[in-house]
Protein backbone atom coordinates (compact mmCIF):
# COMPACT_ATOMS: atom_id res chain seq x y z
CA UNK A 1 0.00 0.00 0.00
CA UNK A 2 1.38 3.07 -1.08
CA UNK A 3 0.89 6.23 1.48
CA UNK A 4 0.40 9.75 0.95
CA UNK A 5 1.75 12.31 3.27
CA UNK A 6 1.20 15.89 2.48
CA UNK A 7 3.79 18.14 3.92
CA UNK A 8 1.95 21.07 5.92
CA UNK A 9 5.03 23.25 4.83
CA UNK A 10 2.94 24.61 1.53
CA UNK A 11 0.14 25.11 3.77
CA UNK A 12 -1.67 28.48 5.01
CA UNK A 13 0.60 28.16 8.35
CA UNK A 14 -2.80 30.78 9.84
CA UNK A 15 -5.13 27.99 8.97
CA UNK A 16 -2.69 25.11 9.88
CA UNK A 17 -6.00 22.99 11.72
CA UNK A 18 -8.42 23.22 9.27
CA UNK A 19 -5.75 22.63 6.64
CA UNK A 20 -4.87 19.15 8.31
CA UNK A 21 -8.79 18.71 8.30
CA UNK A 22 -9.05 19.02 4.80
CA UNK A 23 -6.27 17.00 3.41
CA UNK A 24 -6.97 13.86 6.19
CA UNK A 25 -10.99 14.12 5.17
CA UNK A 26 -9.31 14.05 1.22
CA UNK A 27 -7.62 10.83 2.07
CA UNK A 28 -3.82 11.78 3.27
CA UNK A 29 -2.30 8.81 5.04
CA UNK A 30 -0.01 10.77 7.43
CA UNK A 31 0.96 14.55 8.05
CA UNK A 32 4.65 15.36 6.71
CA UNK A 33 5.78 18.49 9.11
CA UNK A 34 9.36 19.69 8.31
CA UNK A 35 11.25 21.53 10.79
CA UNK A 36 14.00 23.72 9.80
CA UNK A 37 16.54 25.20 11.85
CA UNK A 38 18.50 27.93 9.60
CA UNK A 39 21.73 25.88 9.77
CA UNK A 40 21.09 22.80 8.59
CA UNK A 41 19.32 24.54 5.70
CA UNK A 42 18.86 27.82 4.49
CA UNK A 43 15.39 28.24 5.93
CA UNK A 44 13.18 28.44 9.04
CA UNK A 45 9.62 26.92 9.94
CA UNK A 46 8.05 25.31 13.02
CA UNK A 47 8.92 23.96 16.36
CA UNK A 48 7.52 21.69 18.82
CA UNK A 49 4.82 23.98 20.23
CA UNK A 50 3.56 24.10 16.55
CA UNK A 51 3.48 20.22 16.27
CA UNK A 52 1.43 20.31 19.89
CA UNK A 53 -0.92 22.35 18.29
CA UNK A 54 -1.77 20.50 15.62
CA UNK A 55 -1.71 16.97 17.02
CA UNK A 56 -5.65 17.16 18.37
CA UNK A 57 -7.01 18.30 14.66
CA UNK A 58 -5.61 15.03 13.47
CA UNK A 59 -5.91 11.14 13.84
CA UNK A 60 -3.40 10.64 11.49
CA UNK A 61 0.30 9.71 12.45
CA UNK A 62 2.85 13.43 12.61
CA UNK A 63 5.62 12.54 10.24
CA UNK A 64 8.67 14.99 11.62
CA UNK A 65 11.16 15.60 9.25
CA UNK A 66 13.71 17.13 11.38
CA UNK A 67 16.42 19.42 9.33
CA UNK A 68 18.26 20.93 12.03
CA UNK A 69 21.59 20.47 13.34
CA UNK A 70 22.24 18.62 16.77
CA UNK A 71 18.59 16.72 16.57
CA UNK A 72 19.71 14.74 19.51
CA UNK A 73 18.76 18.13 21.58
CA UNK A 74 15.22 17.99 20.55
CA UNK A 75 14.09 14.51 20.20
CA UNK A 76 12.53 14.71 23.86
CA UNK A 77 10.49 18.04 23.04
CA UNK A 78 9.53 16.72 19.53
CA UNK A 79 8.26 13.15 21.23
CA UNK A 80 6.44 14.91 23.59
CA UNK A 81 4.51 17.18 21.58
CA UNK A 82 3.57 14.16 19.89
CA UNK A 83 5.65 13.34 16.60
CA UNK A 84 4.76 9.47 15.86
CA UNK A 85 7.96 9.57 13.93
CA UNK A 86 10.98 11.19 13.79
CA UNK A 87 13.22 11.46 11.00
CA UNK A 88 16.87 12.81 11.02
CA UNK A 89 19.31 13.85 8.29
CA UNK A 90 22.25 11.43 8.55
CA UNK A 91 24.62 14.43 7.56
CA UNK A 92 23.43 16.16 11.09
CA UNK A 93 24.19 12.81 13.00
CA UNK A 94 27.93 12.30 14.58
CA UNK A 95 26.44 9.08 16.03
CA UNK A 96 23.70 8.22 13.93
CA UNK A 97 23.06 4.79 15.77
CA UNK A 98 22.99 6.40 19.39
CA UNK A 99 20.61 9.44 18.01
CA UNK A 100 18.03 6.34 16.24
CA UNK A 101 18.06 4.58 19.83
CA UNK A 102 17.16 7.82 21.43
CA UNK A 103 14.10 8.56 19.32
CA UNK A 104 12.97 5.11 19.95
CA UNK A 105 13.38 5.07 23.46
CA UNK A 106 10.85 7.56 23.60
CA UNK A 107 8.43 5.67 22.02
CA UNK A 108 8.70 7.25 18.67
CA UNK A 109 9.56 5.71 14.92
CA UNK A 110 12.68 6.63 14.09
CA UNK A 111 13.46 7.33 10.04
CA UNK A 112 16.98 8.60 8.52
CA UNK A 113 17.09 11.55 5.84
CA UNK A 114 19.83 11.59 3.22
CA UNK A 115 19.89 14.80 0.71
CA UNK A 116 20.91 13.66 -2.96
CA UNK A 117 24.35 14.27 -2.48
CA UNK A 118 24.99 11.97 -0.08
CA UNK A 119 25.19 8.14 -0.81
CA UNK A 120 22.91 5.43 0.34
CA UNK A 121 25.82 3.92 2.11
CA UNK A 122 26.20 5.86 5.20
CA UNK A 123 22.72 4.13 6.37
CA UNK A 124 23.97 0.67 5.85
CA UNK A 125 25.36 0.30 8.75
CA UNK A 126 21.85 0.96 10.60
CA UNK A 127 19.32 -0.40 8.43
CA UNK A 128 18.04 -2.94 11.03
CA UNK A 129 17.41 -0.30 13.82
CA UNK A 130 15.07 1.98 11.98
CA UNK A 131 11.54 2.19 10.57
CA UNK A 132 11.95 4.62 7.59
CA UNK A 133 14.54 5.61 5.40
CA UNK A 134 13.90 9.47 3.76
CA UNK A 135 15.22 9.91 0.19
CA UNK A 136 15.37 13.37 -0.33
CA UNK A 137 14.65 13.89 -3.85
CA UNK A 138 15.20 17.86 -3.82
CA UNK A 139 18.04 19.77 -1.80
CA UNK A 140 15.71 19.97 1.65
CA UNK A 141 14.87 23.68 2.51
CA UNK A 142 11.97 24.59 0.51
CA UNK A 143 9.00 23.14 -1.23
CA UNK A 144 7.88 23.02 -4.99
CA UNK A 145 11.70 22.11 -6.21
CA UNK A 146 12.27 20.22 -9.00
CA UNK A 147 12.47 16.57 -8.44
CA UNK A 148 16.30 15.17 -9.13
CA UNK A 149 15.96 12.10 -11.40
CA UNK A 150 19.15 10.79 -10.35
CA UNK A 151 17.91 10.21 -6.98
CA UNK A 152 15.38 7.14 -8.38
CA UNK A 153 18.48 4.77 -8.64
CA UNK A 154 19.26 5.27 -4.76
CA UNK A 155 15.42 4.34 -3.88
CA UNK A 156 16.41 1.14 -6.03
CA UNK A 157 19.48 0.44 -4.31
CA UNK A 158 18.12 0.14 -0.66
CA UNK A 159 15.08 -1.43 -1.42
CA UNK A 160 17.48 -4.29 -3.21
CA UNK A 161 19.04 -3.88 0.34
CA UNK A 162 16.19 -3.60 2.29
CA UNK A 163 14.98 -6.94 0.27
CA UNK A 164 18.28 -9.00 1.17
CA UNK A 165 18.21 -8.44 4.52
CA UNK A 166 14.32 -9.71 4.74
CA UNK A 167 13.16 -6.01 6.24
CA UNK A 168 9.85 -5.89 4.37
CA UNK A 169 8.31 -3.77 7.23
CA UNK A 170 10.55 -0.77 6.72
CA UNK A 171 9.54 2.37 4.45
CA UNK A 172 11.21 4.29 2.10
CA UNK A 173 9.85 7.82 1.71
CA UNK A 174 10.63 10.43 -0.58
CA UNK A 175 10.38 13.75 -0.76
CA UNK A 176 10.60 16.90 -2.71
CA UNK A 177 9.08 17.28 -6.47
CA UNK A 178 6.21 14.30 -6.28
CA UNK A 179 3.72 14.77 -7.80
CA UNK A 180 1.36 12.60 -10.30
CA UNK A 181 4.62 12.80 -12.97
CA UNK A 182 7.39 11.80 -10.86
CA UNK A 183 5.44 9.28 -8.20
CA UNK A 184 5.27 6.26 -11.10
CA UNK A 185 9.24 6.50 -11.18
CA UNK A 186 10.01 6.31 -7.15
CA UNK A 187 7.16 3.77 -6.74
CA UNK A 188 8.43 1.66 -9.18
CA UNK A 189 11.95 1.64 -7.71
CA UNK A 190 10.41 1.06 -4.25
CA UNK A 191 9.30 3.91 -2.56
CA UNK A 192 6.03 3.32 0.01
CA UNK A 193 5.98 6.80 1.17
CA UNK A 194 5.37 9.58 -1.07
CA UNK A 195 5.46 13.64 0.93
CA UNK A 196 4.01 15.87 -1.53
CA UNK A 197 3.81 19.71 -0.64
CA UNK A 198 2.94 22.32 -3.62
CA UNK A 199 1.49 19.27 -5.77
CA UNK A 200 -1.13 18.40 -2.91
CA UNK A 201 -1.73 22.25 -0.60
CA UNK A 202 -0.66 24.20 -4.57
CA UNK A 203 -3.91 22.43 -5.59
CA UNK A 204 -7.40 24.27 -4.52
CA UNK A 205 -8.89 21.18 -4.68
CA UNK A 206 -6.70 18.80 -2.65
CA UNK A 207 -9.07 15.73 -2.84
CA UNK A 208 -8.49 15.56 -6.45
CA UNK A 209 -4.77 16.88 -5.62
CA UNK A 210 -4.12 13.54 -3.59
CA UNK A 211 -6.01 11.34 -5.92
CA UNK A 212 -4.27 12.36 -8.92
CA UNK A 213 -1.03 11.12 -7.28
CA UNK A 214 -2.93 8.01 -6.29
CA UNK A 215 -4.29 6.61 -9.48
CA UNK A 216 -0.64 7.67 -10.89
CA UNK A 217 0.95 4.54 -8.98
CA UNK A 218 -1.70 2.21 -9.05
CA UNK A 219 -2.51 0.28 -12.10
C1 LIG B 1 11.79 20.14 1.48
C2 LIG B 1 10.82 19.52 2.46
C3 LIG B 1 9.66 18.92 1.77
C4 LIG B 1 8.82 19.91 1.02
C5 LIG B 1 8.36 19.24 -0.23
O1 LIG B 1 12.89 20.60 2.14
O2 LIG B 1 11.46 18.51 3.22
O3 LIG B 1 8.88 18.12 2.63
O4 LIG B 1 7.70 20.35 1.71
O5 LIG B 1 7.68 20.15 -1.01
P1 LIG B 1 7.30 19.84 -2.53
O6 LIG B 1 6.44 18.62 -2.53
O7 LIG B 1 6.59 21.06 -2.95
O8 LIG B 1 8.60 19.61 -3.28
ZN1 LIG C 1 10.16 16.99 4.35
Amino acid sequence: MIKIAPSILSADFAQLGQEISIVEAAGADWIHVDVMDGHFVPNITLGPPIVSAIKPHTSLPLDVHLMIDKPEQYIADFAKAGADMITVHAEACIHLHRVIHLIKEHGVQAGIAINPGTSAAVIQEVLEDIDMVLIMTVNPGFGGQAFIPRTVQKVRQVRQWLNEASLFDVHIEVDGGITSETAPLVVEAGADVLVAGSAVFGQKDREAAIQAIRSSVQN
